[in-house]
């Protein structure tokens, strides 16, 4: 089976054009052709990474990974995804510090012993502040429907929750097609309001995930997957 995608638009939004590819993927006379072969390697090489170089990203490769990641579908097309983009060494490092002194107080109270909750620390930041760039995912509450009973606004929820969760897919798709690694990260989770007031985001911006992406220094082997056998039921 072959993919052709259309002829370029010749911007940043819509289908890329072969020139504006950066992929390696094939391409013939103005039409991106891509196998099924191809496609289906790419979706599965895609690697998390958490060790980077120290090459920064340009700014281009930046706006084209997010315009790509808002490509993802979503429910009633509201695109409730948000991002909070840091590159700066002084936004990272004070991101980390405030991260690392909650995460400090959440590990006090589990009594974990000082030696631990200081190494614990120190690598938690250092993956923050060497990371080439960091990016916050929000999900926006301002795009849920309102709804006067808890079933519904519980629906509501995971479905915005659901398709902020497709946004974080695409961007790691998109930076894998860049050559990029990535790894998804849940801490913002666990301190949304840190992470909200470190980096002034609006009140209803809520942090979903923190991305740290940066060109690999390896990449590691494909991880194997639980077999089909163990996870599927033909219904
Ligand atoms: C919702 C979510 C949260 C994750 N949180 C973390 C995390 O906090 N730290 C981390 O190192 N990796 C995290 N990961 C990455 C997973 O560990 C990784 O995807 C998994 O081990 C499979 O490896 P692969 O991505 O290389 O295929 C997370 C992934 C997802 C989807």
């Amino acid at each position: 089976m072959n993919i052709s995608m259309p002829s370029p638009s010749g911007t940043m939004e819509g289908p890329l054009t072969s020139e504006q590819d950066k992929s390696g993927l094939s391409s013939e006379s103005g039409r991106l052709t891509l196998t099924s072969i191809d496609l289906h390697n790419f979706l599965r090489t895609r690697r998390s990474i958490r060790r980077f170089k120290p090459d920064p990203i340009p700014e281009s490769v930046i706006k084209s990974i997010l315009t790509t990641a808002t490509y993802a579908p979503s429910a009633h097309h509201r695109q409730p995804w948000r991002f909070a983009v840091l590159s700066a060494p002084k936004a990272k490092t004070r991101l980390a510090d405030a991260m690392a002194a909650d995460f400090r107080r959440d590990l006090e109270k589990d009594n974990v012993p000082e030696n631990e909750i200081v190494a614990m620390i120190a690598r938690s930041r250092s993956r923050i502040v060497s990371a080439p760039l960091v990016v916050i995912l929000c999900a926006d509450a301002c795009e849920m429907d309102i709804y006067p009973d808890t079933r519904r606004k519980k629906a509501e929820f995971i479905m915005t929750v659901q398709s902020v969760a497709n946004t974080g897919m695409q961007l790691l798709l998109a930076i894998h097609a860049e050559g990029l690694g990535a790894v998804w990260t849940c801490s913002p989770l666990f301190a949304p309001e840190i992470v909200q007031s470190t980096l002034e985001l609006p009140k209803t911006w809520e942090p979903q995930a923190m991305f740290l992406i940066g060109y690999p220094i390896e990449i590691p082997a494909v991880r194997e997957r639980k077999p089909l056998s163990e996870i599927m039921v033909f219904a």
